[in-house]
């Protein structure tokens, strides 16, 4: 695997699945394919899960993990090409990149969307150099459009959890005082279209994600409609798609409460994390025993697992 990205860069899901049981039965069975392997996770952004569930995927592994916050650790980095860089950054990704890869052997990369300039987000314009400049198999540990080792774990979840063949699995939009990403619902979307569910995305005007990573879902403006009958219900806020990265819509009817939770197939309750309590969802439902933000994040560690293990394999061919 050269880079992970979207859900095609892990092949068929149902061997991704099988592997991913095995790794999390055994997670040190494959501790020798790291040895003297070093991955340098860059983080622009921060993070809990992401930063703490690749290190330990790749202590698993037997490989050395090293963190570069940037901003916060190192230079300032220029992103822009063609700048007079005469501000207060240092150095320029066109360099930091190749030099970052001449240091170890997988990168991960966190750089979320700046909201600012729909094009260069949606073309992943920061993580596109990686891959470009490394020389290094790159995975995106949430890039500006997707977050792929967060659906990864989604999906292992879900698998783990469902009683049906084809569960309705619904991903609700919920309120935020911020403005976020898209990349998680875009991932979530998209690593649902291809698996075997019947996915429901429902979500204010203005908030469409692309169909591109929606697929053939069903799309629906009605959410406690969305919600009839869903068995795993899946909150995250996003900014608006349509006036790009904005937020116009505050309604907390869409709050997944019990009265949501009410209408659904006795649902299990997913979000990725971090979370607004009482704001995307009410603490009635994240501390009931149908909430799974506990074990999605665990899954971290094991969707990241899969991840590097596929890449080291490919590094030793
Ligand atoms: N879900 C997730 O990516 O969490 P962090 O932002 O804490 O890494």
């Amino acid at each position: 695997m050269k880079s992970f990205f979207h859900v095609q860069d892990i092949g068929p899901l149902d061997a991704a699945l099988r592997e991913a049981l095995e790794v999390k039965a055994n997670p040190l069975a494959w501790k020798h394919l790291g040895e003297n392997r070093t991955i340098i996770l860059v983080f622009f952004n921060s993070s809990l899960r992401t930063r703490l569930s690749s290190q330990k995927a790749a202590l698993n592994l037997g490989m050395d993990p090293i963190v570069l916050n940037v901003n916060g650790d190192s230079w300032k980095l220029e992103t822009g090409m063609g700048v007079v860089m005469d501000g207060d950054k240092s150095e320029h990704l066109r360099e930091a990149i190749p030099v970052i890869g001449s240091y170890c052997d997988i990168i991960g990369v966190r750089s979320f969307a700046g909201l600012k300039d729909k094009e260069f987000d949606y073309n992943e314009t920061i993580l596109r150099q990686f891959i470009e400049y490394s020389g290094k198999p790159v995975i995106s540990l949430e890039s500006a459009t997707v977050h792929p080792c967060q659906a990864f774990a989604d999906l292992i979840t879900i698998e783990e959890y469902r009683k049906k063949r084809r569960p309705k699995v619904v991903l609700s939009w919920a309120p935020h005082p911020g403005c976020l990403p898209q990349a998680v619902p875009n991932s979530f979307a998209e690593w649902m279209d291809a698996a075997d569910v019947e996915l429901v995305v429902t979500q204010p005007e203005g908030y469409e994600l692309d169909p591109r990573f929606t697929g053939g879902a069903r799309i629906e403006y009605d959410q406690m409609k969305a919600l009839e009958g869903a068995d795993f219900v899946y909150a995250k806020n996003w900014s608006a798609t349509k006036e790009y990265g904005r937020n116009i819509c505050h309604d907390r009817s869409w709050t997944i409460d019990k009265a949501h939770m009410d209408v659904t197939e006795n649902a299990y309750f997913m979000h990725c994390l971090p979370v607004r309590r009482n704001v995307i969802v009410t603490d009635e439902v994240i501390d009931s025993p149908r909430s799974l933000v506990i074990p999605e994040a665990a899954n971290r560690v094991v969707s990241a697992q899969v991840v590097m293990k596929r890449m080291l394999e490919d590094l030793v061919k």
